[in-house]
């Protein structure tokens, strides 16, 4: 099964815990885009919160009903894509730039699964994809010295690199920007997540751990693998 076919497979799986009534959170990137329109399909009775104007503008254009973070009833399940899915779940986010708004969707939920292809589990974080890190716009130069002091407290010694797209700065949807960085390996996530929330400037990072329920792998031979903490 090529890799499309496991997200698809994955999405697909996702889709049928859902059920009417309930307030889903509604990820980002092309597995979660799987799983929202394989959730449209069962023309369930559902409010979706999503987690970027790329979901929000697929879904509502395949009739699934939406809502403001906030604005709607505790999210009783949130289903994303993940770029890495290391031990105990812990998550590398972000590669599509949606984090911040993954992560307070995901922190306001009651349960979140994570869904991926066969290639996204990792024995340690941090060798596959960059950890993005996104960052207010303003003074973001000195930012940036200040994430680099702080990777290096945690004893990984690379310089971050503003992402770019056609050459220009990416902003999220939240008007920030994004600085990438390839850390390796991260030994200790949660020691690396406290340094770099400590950085005035840093509006949140990718890495998501503790919050990720199961996790439903879309496998080379067509089936869908669950994994837990
Ligand atoms: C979006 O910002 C990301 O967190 C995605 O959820 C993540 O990059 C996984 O995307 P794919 O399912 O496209 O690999």
């Amino acid at each position: 099964m090529d890799v499309d076919a496991q997200k698809r497979a994955a999405g697909e799986a996702a889709a049928a815990l859902v059920q009417s009534g309930m307030v889903v959170g509604l990820g980002t990137g092309s597995c979660a885009a799987w799983f929202v329109r394989a959730l449209a399909a069962r023309k369930l009775d559902i409010v979706g919160v999503p987690t970027s104007e790329a979901t929000a503008q697929l879904a509502s254009s395949l009739g699934i009903r939406l809502g403001e973070l906030g604005e709607t009833k505790t999210i009783d399940l949130t289903i994303d894509g993940a770029d890495e899915i290391g031990p105990g779940l812990a998550l590398i986010k972000g590669a599509g730039g949606a984090l911040l708004r993954e992560k307070l969707v995901w922190e306001a939920s009651r349960s979140c699964v994570v869904i991926a292809e066969a290639a996204k589990p990792v024995k340690i974080l941090g060798g596959r994809y960059p950890l993005p890190i996104e960052v207010a716009a303003f003074g973001h130069k000195t930012t940036h010295a200040r994430i680099c002091d702080a990777l290096a407290e945690c004893e990984i010694g690379i310089v971050p690199i503003l992402r770019r797209k056609d050459g220009q700065p990416v902003r999220t949807d939240n008007g920030n920007l994004i600085y990438d960085a390839a850390c390796g390996r991260i030994e200790e996530p949660a020691a690396l997540a406290a340094a770099l929330k400590s950085v005035t400037g840093v509006v949140d990072h990718g890495l998501f751990l503790d919050l990720a329920d199961r996790a439903l792998i879309g496998t080379a031979d067509g089936g869908v693998m669950e994994l837990e903490p």
